[in-house]
């Protein structure tokens, strides 16, 4: 492919975007990707539509290909076909037929168990007849969309197979999909079966809040701006709320989310990485390494939680029937695939300290939950308010508190909150927000997957989560997940769907005079 596509712009962006990286600087290696799980809800809703983006973008080279793996039995063309109806049902933005072709005819299918040798032997033939038709340099990775079981037995038989080995300058590497492990013990075992049998730097533990915009900008607004750094630190900010909130109920999930709740599912890894991205150092360089450390160094700061802790700093919900948007959610025990009497939790609150010199004496409130009024995941972080001897003997009777908010979805943006006087002959404050959305940008709408495939092909882990973070994340929960089994809920369901979680969450808040915002 030359460096600029072929493809009819039918979609790109039309806006300006100052200072971006040229494609031509861009690494596009020759590789062939293989997807365990293919005929899952993920191939067709997340990784296909991104490599077309991808495509679209020059950002793949012509030298690759795709197999798509799991257990039903197909024909390439079969296979094809499903991607094709998917592709047209899935695409971010409409595609040119074009583009529809080219990734069409790069896609191949192997049918076989995941832990069958004998399917690993097939591939491993497919594998070696594309590379020489492909020039793909024996360069290959793996993307293991499958349930968490089967994570390790692909890893191993994918290295019996060969497939792992790293010869005459090629490359293998390994994407696990979440959820690592179940708790601090199974990561660790996780970790220990894929480091058998293969290196750290083969292994790319994704988690998809870093392949958004917004997530990955939270680096580039604290570090390439002067203005916000030296107020970045416990002498300026009071404390921080992280929300993310989700209308939907678990709707066909149950199975699923029976085994993991609400805590295992979002904390250790999506709101660890908000929290991390906010409190972290800055890191020496973008190296994959660089960025991690600080991240780790992060997560290794916050105390770990004594039982008594939990109990005063945590609090867990389950939504009963209610209604959201004007649409009827039945209770969580009533949803598809769980148990009627079950107490995993589907909302959950804690109050984390990160206890080092920036942070010391800052609470992060973080909450995360279904069923909730509204569709959002935000950053607050609310400064300390002004000395007030100014105003004292006017109207005024109190300040506000300067308040950051990070918009990470929807209505992407920024926005800072500030007090102004209101025009008139009196003294009168009004709260004001200088607002800044994403919108602006004009972006082409994409998956979110796409900068973490293309990262995984171009061998940078910035994005992606390395052995010791999992550990540490896993290690800050465990006692929560500890307290939390051996004394169960007595009050479940104890929030309505549709409403704001439930009481205890804010009486987390309301025990350091406080209150969540729900803005
Ligand atoms: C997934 C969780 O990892 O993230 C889901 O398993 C959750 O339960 C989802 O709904 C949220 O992702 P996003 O991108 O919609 O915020």
């Amino acid at each position: 492919m030359a460096d600029k596509p072929d493809f009819p712009e039918e979609s790109a962006s039309s806006a300006s975007r100052e200072g971006q990286a040229s494609q031509a600087a861009q690494p596009k290696p020759p590789c062939v990707m293989v997807i365990f799980g293919a005929s899952g809800d993920l191939t067709k809703r997340k990784l296909l539509p991104s490599l077309c983006n991808l495509a679209r973008e020059g950002l793949i080279s012509d030298n690759f290909a795709v197999i798509g793996f799991s257990r039903s039995e197909m024909s390439h063309d079969q296979f094809r076909e499903k991607q094709r109806a998917d592709l047209e049902q899935f695409a971010t933005a409409k595609l040119a037929p074009e583009l529809t072709q080219w990734m069409l005819k790069r896609l191949y299918y192997v049918g076989g168990k995941f832990d069958d040798p004998a399917a690993y032997e097939k591939l491993s033939a497919l594998l070696k007849q594309l590379d020489a038709e492909m020039k793909t340099n024996g360069n290959y990775f793996f993307y293991l969309a499958t349930a968490p079981e089967f994570l390790g037995v692909c890893a191993e038989r994918l290295h019996s197979a060969g497939l792992l080995d790293q010869e005459n300058g090629s490359w293998r590497r390994v994407i696990v999909e979440k959820p690592f492990g179940r708790d601090l013990a199974s990561a660790k075992a996780l970790n220990k079966e894929l480091r058998t049998v293969m290196n750290e730097d083969q292994i790319y533990r994704i988690d998809h809040y870093l392949g958004k915009e917004t997530v990955q900008n939270i680096l580039v607004f604290r570090f390439s701006n002067g203005i916000f750094e030296p107020v970045w630190n416990r002498r300026y900010i009071k404390h921080v709320q992280i929300t993310v909130s989700e209308t939907v109920g678990v709707e066909t999930r149950g199975g699923y989310y029976e085994t993991s709740g609400a805590l295992r599912d979002m904390v250790p890894n999506h709101i660890f990485q908000l929290v991390t991205l906010i409190g972290m150092e800055p890191p020496i360089s973008f190296g994959a390494d660089a960025v991690r450390d600080e991240q780790t160094k992060i997560l290794r700061a916050i105390p770990p939680f004594t039982p008594e802790d939990v109990l005063s700093r945590t609090a867990r919900g389950q939504y009963g029937e209610g209604v959201v948007g004007g649409k009827h959610i039945p209770a969580y025990r009533a949803e598809p695939k769980v148990d009627p009497n079950t107490h995993v939790e589907t909302y959950v609150a804690m109050r984390l300290m990160i206890d080092n010199w920036r942070w010391a004496d800052v609470p992060f409130y973080i909450r995360t939950g279904k069923a909730l009024p509204k569709r959002v995941t935000e950053i607050q972080i609310h400064f300390r308010r002004a000395p007030f001897v100014l105003f004292r003997g006017t109207q005024i009777d109190s300040l506000l508190q300067n308040r950051l908010i990070l918009h990470i979805q929807p209505d992407e943006g920024i926005s800072l909150r500030f007090g102004a006087k209101i025009p008139g002959p009196t003294m009168k404050l009004g709260t004001v927000d200088m607002d800044f959305s994403y919108a602006t940008f004009g972006a082409t709408p994409a998956t979110g997957y796409e900068r973490l495939i293309h990262d995984c092909m171009a061998g940078d882990a910035t994005l992606f989560q390395r052995a010791d973070m999992v550990e540490a994340a896993w290690s800050v929960v465990q006692p929560v997940l500890d307290v939390w089994q051996a004394l169960p809920p007595r009050n479940f369901p104890n929030y309505p769907a549709g409403t704001w979680g439930p009481r205890e969450a804010e009486d987390l808040l309301a025990r350091d005079d406080r209150h969540w915002s729900n803005e």
